[in-house]
C-alpha cells in the first residue's frame, strides 16, 4: 500500500500531468449560454461599436461579472441606491438590473450621448428604477470642444447624502488630476454617511517595494510625479495622489487596494467617514 507521503509525491506528478490536460476555460459563447444572469437574456447585447476596446461579447460579460464580484466584496447590497459614474453602455448596469431590488435607485451618467441613448432605450423601459443621464463635458481627447463645461468644476446632479454605493469602473483611467480630485469630492458629497465608493485605477508607486500596475510602465510620467499618460487618454496615478484625493473627499480607503490582473484595473474601496472634513 502506498503511504500518504507516497501518494502526495505521486499525486504531485499526477496532478501536474492532469493539469496540463485540462485547459483553463476561456469565457466563450457556449459557456455564456450555459450560465446566464436573468437580465442578460432580457437586455440585448449592445452593438460592438458601442462596446469599447474590450469589445468581444464574452469579454464584455467577463469584465461585468468580475466587477459584480468585486463590488459584492466591497459591500454592495440589493437594497442599495447606486450611482454609476461614467456608466458607458451599461456594462455593469446590465448585471445590476438582476441584482438590485425593484425599489432600489440606480442612476448612471456619462459624457457620451450614444452610450446613454442606448441605455435609455434598452434598459430603462424594462427597469424603470434605472435612469441614465447624458452630461456633455469637455475632455481633451474624447470631447475637445472648448465650449463644453469643465469636468473639473462639474457638480453631480444629485442631492447630498443620496446614495449608498458609488462606482466608477474604468473612468478614473481617463480623467485628468483636477477632474479626479473634483469627482472624489463629489462622491464624498453624494454618498450617505458610511456609504461605499468603488473605483478602478492604474496605480503606480515609486518606492522599490511598492505595488505598480504593469500598465503604468508603458505610460509617460508627468514631471509632477502624480500621474502618467498613454495617448490619447489612458491615465495612471501615483498611489499617494489617489490616497490624498480620497482623504480630501472625506473618503477613507478600506485596505488593501485590490491589484488589477489581466485587463482588470486596480480597485479602490473607500467609505464615507462622517467625521472627516472634505477639503478642496
Ligand atoms: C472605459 S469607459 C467605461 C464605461 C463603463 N464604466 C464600463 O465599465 O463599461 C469610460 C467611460 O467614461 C466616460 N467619461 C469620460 N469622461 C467622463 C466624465 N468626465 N464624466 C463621466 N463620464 C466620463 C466615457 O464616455 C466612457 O463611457
Amino acid at each position: 500500500m502506498t503511504s500518504p507521503r507516497g501518494w502526495l509525491e505521486r499525486g504531485s506528478t499526477a496532478l501536474r500531468t492532469r493539469t496540463r490536460r485540462v485547459p483553463v476555460p476561456e469565457p466563450s459563447e457556449s459557456w455564456r449560454t450555459r450560465r446566464q444572469f436573468p437580465t442578460e437574456s432580457t437586455i440585448p447585447m449592445p452593438p460592438e461599436e458601442l462596446r469599447g476596446w474590450v469589445g468581444s461579447a464574452p469579454a464584455f460579460h467577463d469584465v461585468a461579472l468580475t466587477t459584480m464580484g468585486r463590488m459584492n466584496m466591497a459591500g454592495l447590497r440589493q437594497d442599495h441606491d447606486v450611482l454609476d459614474i461614467g456608466c458607458g453602455v451599461g456594462r455593469t448596469a446590465r448585471y445590476l438590473c438582476g441584482f438590485l431590488n425593484d425599489d432600489a435607485r440606480y442612476e448612471g451618467f456619462d459624457t457620451s450621448a450614444p452610450l446613454v441613448d442606448w441605455c435609455q432605450t434598452n434598459i430603462t423601459p424594462l427597469f424603470p428604477n434605472f435612469r441614465f443621464t447624458h452630461v456633455p463635458l469637455f475632455h481633451p481627447a474624447y470631447d475637445p470642444d472648448p465650449s463644453l463645461p469643465s469636468a473639473a468644476e462639474f457638480i453631480f446632479p444629485y442631492a447630498d447624502d443620496s446614495f449608498d454605493f458609488v462606482l466608477a469602473h474604468s473612468v478614473f483611467t481617463h480623467l485628468w488630476p483636477d477632474v479626479t480630485t473634483n469627482y472624489l469630492h463629489e462622491i464624498g458629497r453624494v454618498l450617505r454617511p458610511h456609504g461605499i465608493s468603488y473605483t478602478t485605477w492604474v496605480l503606480f508607486e515609486d518606492a522599490p517595494s511598492g505595488y505598480s500596475n504593469p500598465r503604468a510602465k508603458n505610460m509617460d510620467r508627468d514631471p509632477s510625479g502624480t500621474f502618467a499618460i498613454r495617448r490619447p487618454a489612458n491615465i495612471g496615478f501615483s498611489q499617494q495622489f489617489v490616497r490624498n484625493a480620497h482623504r480630501a473627499g472625506g473618503l477613507e480607503i478600506v485596505e488593501p487596494i485590490h491589484p488589477g490582473f489581466r485587463y482588470f484595473q486596480d480597485a479602490v474601496v473607500a467609505a464615507k467617514q462622517p467625521g472627516m472634513e472634505r477639503t478642496r
